[in-house]
């Protein structure tokens, strides 16, 4: 191990304002609260406004990390988006959210590797910078899975919420972040929570339930579930040299709150060192272990020095763990009021920032059309000058093709003389 760390040097969270209860629920499909309470843990969830995409809630998380590492988002080197239910299947969520952040410098990339895309962007991540290819990145987990629940499934519509979570990774000579990491995937399980429809094997048909929805098969996820979480905590960590007595906090990922127990249990490590919030947001998928991690931050769950070891699973089915050595700065951010203003300031500055660079590239696009068509112009001039002195010495076009190619570009012309 070489002595270049991935320091995890600040962190956020967003979760939309509106807040769905049980009780909502029930008036919705054939549930009731004390189903979903015994079976999940779950009691509210948050949903995302129809204005608001996996972006915006990406980038509000990332405004939060980045004021917290007091990191300026020009330095960003790296922002990764692990996410499922992406604003677009082309562009990316992340070039949304450079764009939004005016992270000039950045490369982006989504990463789909379902609820364990967080620990997989992470360990991606934390490589990158570990290995002097990056020194600065940003990694979200964000989704906005209910726009892709049926609200009439209740086995399904009732387990998932809308989120975002985000951590700044920087470069330190202090030994921190990442200690070591295991990524699994068994694609042979693909059936068991999958979205049919919109991509290239069923291309979108109007994206309406069920076709359009989430499928899932939750006994046999609980199944997987129950079974990979243990085995890859104890997997990772052993490659980290460390036993389940020095994990100070296990940060499941919060799909249910049984299968946390059940991890637990299995793992010897006593629900007070286990994070659950699962009861709060639901099963917010690649958001759910970021938001959990600045929780457990927040209210002094993690303290400097200690190990933490993270888990996910999901649709792949995919599973991911990960042992961090938590030591946030010792410097709190500047919090001063010209600090913040200054800081909140870039964003409005992104925005027009975009703005700028979207008109330059209209204006460039009409100099170049402009261009084109003068040279189009130029070569019809040439060429019929050229074919008005073959025809004149015979009478004739001497090709119909140098007519026709005549005739073509003398429209360009036309519409640049009006
Ligand atoms: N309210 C009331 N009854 C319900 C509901 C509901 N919301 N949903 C299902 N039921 C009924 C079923 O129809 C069934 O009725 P039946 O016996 O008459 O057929 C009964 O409850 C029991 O159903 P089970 O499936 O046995 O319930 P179980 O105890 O297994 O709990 C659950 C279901 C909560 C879905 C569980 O299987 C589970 O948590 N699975 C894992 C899900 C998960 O973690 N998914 C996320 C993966 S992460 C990602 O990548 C997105």
């Amino acid at each position: 191990m070489n002595d270049r760390y991935a320091a995890i040097t600040g962190w956020g969270m967003y979760v939309p304002e509106r807040v769905m209860t049980n009780l909502e629920l029930s008036t919705m499909v054939d549930t009731s609260d004390e189903w979903i309470r015994s079976r999940t843990g779950i009691e509210t969830r948050h949903i995302a406004d129809v204005r608001e995409a996996t972006s915006d809630l990406a980038t509000r998380a990332a405004w939060e990390a980045l004021h917290r590492a007091d990191v300026n988002p020009d330095d960003l080197d790296l922002i990764i988006v692990a996410t499922c239910s992406p604003d677009y299947h082309i562009p990316s969520t992340a070039s949304q959210v450079q764009d939004h952040l005016g992270a000039s410098r950045a490369g982006a990339f989504d990463l789909n590797a379902a609820c364990s895309g967080f620990v997989y962007a992470l360990s991606m991540a934390s490589q990158a910078i570990m290995s002097g290819g990056a020194s600065k990145a940003l990694v979200i987990g964000a989704e906005t899975l209910s726009r892709w629940l049926d609200w009439g499934q209740r086995d399904t519509c009732v387990l998932f919420g809308d989120g975002a979570g985000a951590v700044v990774l920087e470069a330190s000579d202090r030994p921190s972040g990442l200690l070591s990491y295991v990524l699994g995937s068994d694609g042979s399980g693909a059936e068991l929570l999958i979205l049919r429809n919109g991509g290239s094997r069923q291309p979108p048909r109007g994206m309406m339930p069920p076709e359009g929805s989430l499928y899932m098969n939750g006994k046999e996820v609980y199944r997987f579930a129950t079974r990979v979480m243990g085995k890859a905590a104890r997997e990772v960590m052993d490659r980290a040299g460390l036993t389940a007595d020095d994990i100070s906090l296990f940060i499941p990922h919060q799909a249910n709150l049984r299968i946390i127990e059940s991890a637990a249990r299995h793992l010897g490590i006593p629900m007070e060192r286990v994070f659950v919030n699962v009861n709060k947001y639901g099963n917010t998928s690649a958001a759910s272990i970021p938001i959990a991690l600045c929780e457990a931050a927040d209210s002094g769950r993690m303290q400097p020095g200690d190990n933490v070891c993270i888990v996910g699973f999901g649709a792949g089915l995919t599973w991911a763990a990960a042992t961090l050595r938590w030591a946030p700065p010792e410097a709190a951010p500047d919090t001063s009021l010209p600090r913040r203003l200054m800081r909140w300031s870039r964003y409005p500055l992104a925005r027009v920032k975009s703005l700028i660079h979207r008109a330059e590239r209209k204006i460039d696009g009409f100099e170049d059309e402009l261009e084109r068509r003068r040279q189009l112009v130029e070569r019809a001039r040439r060429n019929g000058h050229h074919t008005g002195g073959a025809a004149g010495s015979n009478g004739h076009s001497p090709n119909g093709h140098a007519a026709a190619s005549v005739s073509k570009v003398e429209e360009p012309e036309k519409a640049v003389t009006k």
